[in-house]
């Protein structure tokens, strides 16, 4: 049973980690540059000041998979826009296929309802298959492709946006 908590300093290294994982072999994440455990810290830091969520998946003890949301574009200028968060999940890969990602998403999506959020966003690499398909599992639909907009080794990417309305039960299951 995945238990799903906040996260602490404690969970930098992990979190350091399962972010990496990915990074040499897929553009997944559109940078070429491996998080460090300083990094990583910092934005912890920032991520409790601003009171975004970060949450961490634990298993027997061990880390598994951490998520966070914040804003949709920038809601301190553009005010209109807070009631969209966008998020963001990691899973590591020994444990893709058992529940962790859906874990992580219903948390933050009734985190981010508890907060008056309306709607919440994933912007996905366009190769990252696995991801779109966790998405359209879990109620999200598919809103726009957005041709070239990324880069990584020189390659241009594309961006699949998917949204969910939060007033919405998630993947069939009954909102609490
Ligand atoms: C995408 C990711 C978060 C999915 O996490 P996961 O823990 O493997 O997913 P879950 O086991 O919770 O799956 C939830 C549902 O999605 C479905 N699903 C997951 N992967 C799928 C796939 N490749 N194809 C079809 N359905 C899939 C599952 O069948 C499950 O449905 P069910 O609950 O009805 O059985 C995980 O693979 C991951 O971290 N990938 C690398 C990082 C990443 O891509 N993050 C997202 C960036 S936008």
């Amino acid at each position: 049973m995945v238990l799903i908590r906040p996260a602490d300093t404690a969970d930098v290294p992990s979190i350091t980690q399962i972010s990496n994982a990915l990074l040499d072999t897929t553009t997944y994440e559109w940078t070429e540059t491996k998080h460090t455990i300083d990094e990583r810290g910092r934005w912890l830091e920032e991520q409790r000041a601003a009171g975004r969520p970060v949450t961490i998946a634990e298993d027997d003890g061990r880390v598994v998979g951490w998520g966070t949301y914040g804003d949709f574009r920038d809601a301190a200028r553009w005010p209109g826009y807070r009631f969209t968060v966008e998020h963001s999940i990691h899973v590591a890969q020994s444990h893709w296929g058992h529940g962790v990602g859906r874990a992580l998403v219903v948390d933050l999506a009734e985190h981010a309802r508890r907060e008056g959020r309306r709607v919440m966003v994933a912007g996905i690499d366009a190769t990252n298959h696995r991801s779109i398909a966790f998405h359209a599992k879990l109620g999200f639909a598919e809103v726009a492709r957005m041709p070239g907009v990324g880069e990584k080794w020189g390659q241009r990417l594309d961006l699949v946006l998917m949204q969910r309305d939060l007033a919405e039960p998630l993947g069939g299951d009954p909102c609490p």
